[in-house]
C-alpha cells in the first residue's frame, strides 16, 4: 500500500477537545450549550445514529435530549414539535433525523426549524448562503471533509475536485464549499458517462455515494487524495465505503478508511454547529480565535 491514511477519528477528538473548552467558557457566562434531535418511528440504524450524536454532545459537557416520536406522528404535530423547540432558550440546535418516515414532508419540516438553530445546514436560508459564499451553518459532513482537507494541507485552489454524488446532504454542498475554496469542480452521479474518465482527472476525488466499492484503483489518478463518504452495510455485517480499499490505495497518495475517516468528522461537526449557536446567543465570538470555526 502507498496511500496515507487520513485519520477522521483522531482530528475529531482535537475538535472535541477545543470543544469541551467552549462549553466550559458558555457556562461560565451562564449558558448550558443544548441540542434537541427529534427521531420519528423506529427505524434501527437512525437510532443508532441520534443514539451517537446524544452521546457525542454529552461527552463535550453539552446538554443533549433525544425526542423519539411514534411513526404515527402527523405532519403537524412533528411542526409543532419543532417550533416548540424553536422558542425553547435552552435549546440551541434542532435536528431532525431524516430520512422521516413515508408521509411525512421532511422539506416542510426542515423548513419549520429555526435558521438559527439549523445545526444540520439544511434549511434554505442556510443553503443559500452556502452558495452565496457566506458564512452561515454548512451541512456537517461535507464541512468535515473540508476541515480534512484543510488539516492535511491538500491545496485546492486551482485544483481539480471531482465529486461523485450530487444528493442534498453530500454532493451539491461538498461541491459548493469546494467551489468556495477555488478548487475547479466536477460533479459525477449515476448518470455520468464514462465515469472514470473524469474520475481519472480528480486531484481530490470525494466518493458519496452509497455503493460500495464503485470506486476502484484505475479510475483514480496516480498522487490523488480520496475521500470515501460512503458507510454502506455489507451482507456479512461489515461496513465498506464507495472506494475499492485495496487497489485505490496503490494509487492514492492520501485515502480516509470507513470507518475512522468521514464518520466523526460529521458528529464533530455538528457539536461545533451547536456550540456556534450557543456562542451566537450568549454574545461570544466564535469566529477567529479558535481553530475550527
Ligand atoms: N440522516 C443521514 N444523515 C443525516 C444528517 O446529517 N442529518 C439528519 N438530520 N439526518 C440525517
Amino acid at each position: 500500500m502507498s496511500a496515507r491514511l487520513i485519520d477522521g477519528k483522531a482530528l475529531a477528538q482535537e475538535f472535541r477537545a477545543e470543544l469541551r473548552i467552549r462549553v466550559d467558557r458558555l457556562r461560565d457566562a451562564g449558558i448550558a450549550p443544548g441540542l434537541a434531535v427529534v427521531i420519528v418511528g423506529d427505524d434501527a440504524a437512525s437510532h443508532v445514529y441520534v443514539r451517537n450524536k446524544s452521546l457525542a454532545c454529552r461527552e463535550i459537557g453539552m446538554h443533549s435530549e433525544v425526542h423519539a416520536l411514534a411513526s404515527g406522528t402527523t405532519q403537524a404535530e412533528l411542526v409543532s414539535f419543532v417550533r416548540r423547540l424553536n422558542d425553547n432558550p435552552a435549546i440551541h440546535g434542532v435536528l431532525v433525523q431524516m430520512p422521516l418516515p413515508a408521509g411525512l414532508d421532511g422539506r416542510a419540516v426542515i423548513e419549520a426549524i429555526a435558521p438559527e438553530k439549523d445545526v444540520d445546514g439544511f434549511h434554505y436560508q442556510n443553503v443559500g448562503a452556502l452558495v452565496a459564499g457566506e458564512p452561515a451553518f454548512y451541512p456537517c459532513t461535507p464541512w468535515g471533509v473540508m476541515k480534512l482537507l484543510e488539516h492535511e494541507g491538500v491545496p485546492l485552489e486551482g485544483a481539480h475536485a471531482v465529486v461523485v454524488g450530487r444528493s442534498t446532504i453530500v454532493g451539491k454542498p461538498m461541491a459548493l464549499m469546494l467551489i468556495n475554496a477555488s478548487a475547479t469542480v466536477t460533479v459525477c452521479h449515476s448518470r455520468t458517462r464514462d465515469l472514470a474518465a473524469i474520475t481519472r482527472q480528480g486531484d481530490v476525488l470525494v466518493a458519496a455515494v452509497g455503493r460500495p466499492g464503485i470506486i476502484r484503483g484505475d479510475m483514480v489518478k496516480p498522487g490523488a487524495v480520496v475521500i470515501d463518504v460512503g458507510i454502506n452495510r455489507l451482507p456479512d455485517g461489515r461496513l465498506a465505503g464507495d472506494v475499492d480499499f485495496e487497489s485505490v490505495a496503490r494509487v492514492a497518495s492520501r485515502l480516509t478508511p470507513v470507518p475512522g475517516g468521514v464518520g466523526p468528522m460529521t458528529i464533530a461537526m455538528l457539536l461545533v454547529n451547536a456550540v456556534r449557536s450557543a456562542e451566537r446567543v450568549a454574545g461570544l465570538a466564535a469566529h477567529g480565535e479558535t481553530r475550527i470555526a
